[in-house]
């Protein structure tokens, strides 16, 4: 264990808190109440990780990040920063949050916050250092492919977008939120990718497959599967979900996509509509915060229409029009206008 803690807060009783908690996983601990302590430490030690509270003294706690940047050369700049503060600066946490390795909000739970120092220190939350859940296909591939084929048969039939629109049945009484969910996608993809004209046999097979796949890795945690979060609204909830929970909500993306790689009989695409079912254009979506055009077109269509559904579930008086009102900022970029446009004229 060779692992040195700088704790930078301009609270004294903090920063002993911190070292009582966190001593016992760090060789040394040392700590700034201030930026110019900060840098200071930052210029004469490398660490393993800063814990950086972002409102100092009449100082924002921002500047050590900004430091850091602006000194690609210093020993640190790749350290890991975990952000601990009483007020969270929205606008701060958009334009630095790619450099943060987690955000905990004071006052802060004792056990979450070793928990999220020991996975950091364990390598940054990734899907490696997790314990591998059971991500088992919800049927058989037979049964899987014949449930699709079946499905697509409907849907192949449902030249009547709009009436089908004024008709969607929308359990809210159902504990099975997951099952309730795949249905109204099928949908509402297959009707956005209709109206683009996206609508061979084998384009339409593909949103079917992926509307019961996609959360196949949640099938037991019904409650995990209704989030819908930007990645920094999840960051924000880790707390209060407790850090394994809020693993599994990061990574029911890829653990669905790789069961899906596995399996031959499952068209491409699929696999990664599943694992983007989360990323947002403005690179604010989990797990991997792709930018726009790194998001794929039937992906684009599978995310909206995801996200309309989850409106639709959470809003017995949902209309498109509201939907489409309230989601103006989220979704941009063409293929994403395209589907908003789309779905406007369904509704
Ligand atoms: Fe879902
Ligand atoms: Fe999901």
């Amino acid at each position: 264990m060779d692992k040195r803690l700088l704790i930078i807060d301009d609270n004294q009783d903090i920063i002993e808190v911190l070292q009582v908690l966190l001593g016992d996983l760090f060789i040394k601990v040392e700590s700034a109440l201030n930026l110019e302590e900060a840098e200071k430490k930052l210029q004469e030690n490398i660490f393993s990780l800063i814990i950086l509270d972002i409102n100092l003294n009449e100082r924002n706690g921002a500047e050590v990040i900004k430091y850091l940047l602006s000194n690609p050369e210093n020993q640190n700049n790749a350290c890991p920063v975990l952000i601990l503060s009483g007020i969270i600066n929205n606008q701060f946490i958009e334009k630095h949050s790619k450099r943060f390795a987690g955000i905990i909000i004071k006052p802060f739970e004792e056990k979450n916050l070793i928990e999220t120092v020991q996975n950091i220190l364990g390598g940054n939350s990734s899907s490696e250092d997790l314990p591998v859940p059971d991500c088992k296909l919800p049927f058989t591939v037979p049964m899987l492919q014949e449930k699709v084929a079946k499905v697509l048969d409907q849907v192949k039939k449902n030249n009547n977008l709009k009436k089908l629109f004024s008709t969607m049945k929308v359990d809210r009484t159902s504990d099975d939120y997951i099952m309730n969910h795949v249905g109204l996608l099928i949908n509402v993809a297959t009707g956005i990718a209709t109206k683009l004209e996206w609508n061979t046999e084998k384009t339409l097979e593909k949103f079917v497959y992926a509307a019961y796949l996609h959360d196949m890795a949640l099938i037991e945690r019904p409650d995990l599967a209704r989030i819908h979060a930007t990645a920094i609204e999840l960051e924000l909830m880790k707390d209060k979900m407790g850090i394994n929970d809020y693993n599994l909500v990061f990574e029911h993306t890829n653990l669905a996509a790789k069961k899906i790689e596995d399996i031959p009989e499952i068209p491409p695409d699929v696999s990664a509509m599943v694992r983007q079912h989360h990323e947002l254009p403005k690179e604010n979506g989990y797990p991997a915060r792709l930018p726009y055009g790194k998001i794929t077109p039937l992906s684009s269509v599978f995310i909206v229409a995801h996200d309309f559904v989850d409106y639709i579930v959470s809003n017995p008086k949902w209309s498109v029009k509201d939907y489409i009102a309230g989601t103006k900022n989220k979704f941009r970029g063409p293929h994403f206008s395209k589907c908003i446009s789309a779905l406007q004229e369904l509704g």
